[in-house]
Order: structure tokens, then C-alpha cells, then sequence
């Protein structure tokens, strides 16, 4: 059984995708977690986040993990000193305004799409193209989106940061990302706007034992 969550930027995928998992009793898994891992050790090696193969070549000889816990995925770059939790540095606002132009490349996407397809099912995979290109056969599939505004409100607890410059940063982010996050034809859709998170959790479940 495979279930996919996918959304617009800040929608509350992963939170979803975390209850959804852990009342399923099943894993989840971040694929917009890898996108970002392999963007920061791009800003940090100063490798052009356009340059397919000279990205492919730093993912080749920077061994990643991602552990798909159903409390939060982290994810891990081995190295001779042990291994390194890279998930907080994955997650600051330069990271976020670069992902999507590594993202945009169908090399990146398929070093992503290979890693998650050769995960064993049971699990909640949660993204943008999850319910498309990756597991076009999953068993249910859920789209989620909210207002920018609401989105931003959400995510600003989490950055800190002032509330329209988020919000705009979103909306830029959804804008580059728009060829990736097509709902599903057979997806269902959320819009979380006017839910908190157990409501969201409760409706994909609800849909689930439908
Ligand atoms: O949670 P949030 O929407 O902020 O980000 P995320 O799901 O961690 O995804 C970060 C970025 O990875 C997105 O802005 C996309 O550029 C890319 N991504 C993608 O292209 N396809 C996916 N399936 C997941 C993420």
C-alpha cells in the first residue's frame, strides 16, 4: 500500500503525512527532504544548481540517507568522521530559494524519483509529484492547498521571519514549481485553509476507510 500526499509549498504535507503514517502505522517519506539535501550541499560546495552534471557527479561522492521516521524524516551525509544530520541546515531560507532551480532538472528528479522507488511499501509518501510521476499507481491519493496567507501564517512559526516576505516567497516558490504540482487526476483535494491539523488528518483517514 502506498499513499500520497502531495501539495503546494507549506500546505502541511509533512505534518499530514506524519499523523497519517503513524495512525496507519507505516512510515513516511519526504521527498522534498532529498530536493532540499541535495541543494545544500550544493550551496556548500559552490556547485551551479543548474549544472545537472556536476550535481550528479557531487551526489555521486556525497552518500546520503534519508531515515523515513514517522515522528519527522531526517536525512544523514556519511563521512569519515561519522555521519552528519543535515535536516535543520536542509531547511533555511536560502535552501528554499534555490530548490526549485535544482528541481526543475529531470536528471535531479530522477536521482530523487530512483531513491524512492526503490523503497519497499508500506508507506506515505509526500511531496508534489508523488500521486504523478512517482507512484502513479499508489492506492489513495490526496492533494492538499490553503491560501498563501494561511501558508504563510503557518510557516512563519517556523522561520521566524516577517509574515509578507514569506508569504511572497511562497508564492514565487509555488510559481517555479507549478510543472511538478499538478494534482492528480484521482487525487482527492483538501483545502486546509479552514482545518487544523488533526482535521486534516482526520479527513485523509476518513477517506481511507471509505
Ligand atoms: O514543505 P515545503 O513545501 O516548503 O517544501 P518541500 O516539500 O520540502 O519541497 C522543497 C522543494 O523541493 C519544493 O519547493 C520543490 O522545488 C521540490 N520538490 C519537488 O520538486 N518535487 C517533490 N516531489 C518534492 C519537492
Amino acid at each position: 500500500m502506498i499513499v500520497t500526499i502531495d501539495g503546494v509549498a507549506a500546505s502541511g504535507k509533512s505534518s499530514v503525512a506524519g499523523g497519517v503514517a503513524r495512525a496507519l502505522g507505516m512510515p513516511y517519506v519526504s521527498s522534498g527532504l532529498l530536493y532540499r539535501a541535495a541543494t545544500l550541499l550544493a550551496l556548500e560546495a559552490g556547485t551551479d544548481l543548474g549544472d545537472a552534471p556536476a550535481l550528479l557527479q557531487l551526489l555521486e561522492r556525497s552518500p546520503l540517507r534519508l531515515e523515513p521516521l514517522p515522528e519527522g524524516n531526517a536525512v544523514f551525509l556519511a563521512g569519515p568522521q561519522g555521519e552528519r544530520d543535515l535536516t535543520a541546515d536542509a531547511h533555511t531560507g536560502e535552501v528554499d530559494a534555490g530548490v526549485s532551480a535544482l528541481a526543475q532538472l529531470p536528471e535531479l528528479r530522477g536521482w530523487v524519483n530512483a531513491r524512492l522507488r526503490a523503497l519497499t511499501p508500506p508507506f506515505v509518501a509526500e511531496g508534489r509529484d508523488m500521486g504523478t510521476a512517482v507512484f502513479p499507481g499508489a492506492s489513495a491519493k490526496f492533494f492538499l492547498t490553503a491560501s498563501p496567507r494561511v501558508r504563510a501564517l503557518r510557516r512563519v512559526k517556523e522561520r521566524l521571519d516577517d509574515v509578507d516576505a514569506v508569504e511572497a516567497a511562497l508564492i514565487a516558490r509555488d510559481a517555479k514549481d507549478r510543472q511538478q504540482s499538478q494534482p492528480a487526476a484521482d487525487a482527492h483535494r483538501i483545502d486546509t485553509s479552514e482545518l487544523d491539523l488533526p482535521g486534516v488528518i482526520a479527513a485523509v483517514l476518513a477517506e481511507l476507510e471509505r
